[in-house]
């Protein structure tokens, strides 16, 4: 039974990202960059959700879309290294690029394009048995993955209203672009994703950029350097729907377990180990509670907010290697009572773990971990003081109006960005006692 899951990428970042993510996760299923499986049958796994054969049946290919409104980056994705895991017929580009603007990926170019991606979308999702659903790779910031990244998900959930949508999606930050107008666009797909996402892995710029600074001691890190570790922490997330035997097995079982209010489904996420170049021996000797210590410090989270100042509403980990059971479980018990103050107490069973004995490439052991967190709101208010600043101003504002947009549209894109902060504020805060006073729980058990 191939219950499919088909990713669209969109844009430079969502390609880029994109092409890391399936080379990793090739390697881990025992598939080979020309498709071929050269690995065991374990290794395979459910890999039949996100690989599917080729029409010669002798190769595996992604069940992925990759789309950009200009050629450049998706043709340097299709002539590189993971290449041959891609479908011709599955790479639609347009030729001029959104240039930055979220008007031009949601309105005017990406709307020209729109229809060849949903096809190419259709035809993956028909060759799935049972179709989980769909998972964006985007950034916030630029013009395509943003804008035309969030029309595509409107547009599919119209045809599968059913179907659970994620995103991985990538907030900007000035160490790494600078493109004036981003906190713009990151506000509008943000507010596309508060309705139409049922799960979006938030990944900051800012925090990959620390990590390879202050882990990898990188001066300058590259995009690749980037990339390979979204990749790995992407490969993590998505381990459980990947291998038989876990307990977030399906797309909605994992947004089941970690999203316990609609618009409450912004998680940060993190992998362990990190290690430098000196601790190489750490790789595979690392204990759970070791790889946990890592992760509740929260210098391993791909999001530059302090999981400390909010609390975890649920959070979902995944523990990779030989581990048993015994000790994972023993670990987590005793990381919850230490840290329980980190935990809402009104969700009485709030994590949930999984494990895998397959571990990730160039790993014998590690830990993902993905947390409903309320200090996630930082990152959402980092981006709206931004998009004040130019706004109070009126600064650019011609170059959206100009594709079409209205001023009221900013409005209710930071208006709705801004409830989501107080909303997560305020479920991070409430505790059991608020809970039972306000008269939830009584109102429930009187119906
Ligand atoms: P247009 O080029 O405007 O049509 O849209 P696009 O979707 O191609 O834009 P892009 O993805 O380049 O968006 C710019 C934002 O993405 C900036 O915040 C960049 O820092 C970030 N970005 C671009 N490429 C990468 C990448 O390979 N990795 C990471 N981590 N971020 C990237
Ligand atoms: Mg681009």
């Amino acid at each position: 039974m191939k219950r499919g899951i088909v990713q669209i990428m969109a844009g430079q970042c969502g390609n880029s990202i994109g092409a890391e993510y399936w080379k990793q996760i090739a390697a881990e299923h025992g598939i080979d960059l020309h498709g071929k499986q050269v690995g065991s049958v374990e290794q395979l796994g459910n890999g039949a959700s996100v690989f599917r054969l080729a029409p010669d049946v002798e190769r595996h290919i992604a069940r992925a879309i990759l789309v950009d409104l200009e050629p450049g980056v998706v043709e340097a994705v299709r002539s590189g290294a993971a290449g041959q895991l891609f479908q011709p017929a599955n790479i639609v580009n347009g030729q001029s690029g959104a240039g930055n603007n979220w008007a031009r990926g949601h309105y005017t170019e990406g709307a020209e394009l729109v229809e060849s991606v949903l096809d190419a979308a259709r035809h993956e999702a028909d060759d799935c048995d049972v179709l989980q659903g769909f998972q964006l790779v985007h950034s916030l910031g630029g013009g395509t993955g943003s804008g035309l990244g969030t029309l595509l998900i409107s547009k599919l959930k119209e045809e599968y209203p059913d179907r659970i949508f994620n995103s991985f999606s990538v907030a900007p930050s000035a160490k790494v672009s600078d493109i004036v107008v981003e906190p713009y666009n990151a506000i509008f797909t943000l507010s596309e994703l508060i309705e139409n996402s049922d799960g979006t892995f938030l990944i900051d710029n800012d925090a990959l950029y620390n990590i390879c600074h202050r882990t990898y001691d990188r001066i300058n890190p590259s995009y690749a350097d980037l990339n390979g570790l979204v990749a790995q922490t992407m490969a993590g997330i998505t381990a459980s729907l990947r291998f038989p035997g876990q307990l977030n097995s399906d797309l909605r079982k994992l947004a089941m377990n970690l999203v316990p209010f609609p618009r409450l489904h912004f998680y940060v996420s993190g992998f362990a180990p990190l290690i430098r170049a000196e601790e190489e021996e750490f790789r595979s000797r690392c204990s759970v509670r070791e790889l946990m210590h890592q992760l509740t410090v929260g210098r391993n989270f791909l999001v530059d907010c302090d999981p400390n100042h909010g609390r975890y509403l649920t959070m979902a980990a995944m523990i990779r290697g030989d581990f048993s059971m015994h000790e994972i479980e023993t670990e987590f018990s005793s990381m919850q009572l230490k840290h329980s103050a980190a935990f809402v107490p009104w969700v009485p069973n709030n994590v949930t773990i999984s494990s895998c004995a397959i571990p990730p490439i160039g790993h014998a052991r590690s830990a993902t971990v993905i947390g409903n967190n309320s200090a996630v709101a930082e990152v959402f208010r980092r981006l709206l003081q931004q998009f004040q600043a130019m706004f109070a101003k009126k600064a650019y504002l011609h170059w959206f109006t100009g594709e079409g947009m209205d001023v009221q549209e900013f409005v209710e894109a930071a208006k709705n960005v801004q409830d989501l902060v107080s909303e997560y504020q305020q479920r991070g805060e409430m505790d059991f006692d608020d809970y039972v006073d306000n008269g939830i729980v009584e109102e429930e058990t009187i119906e």
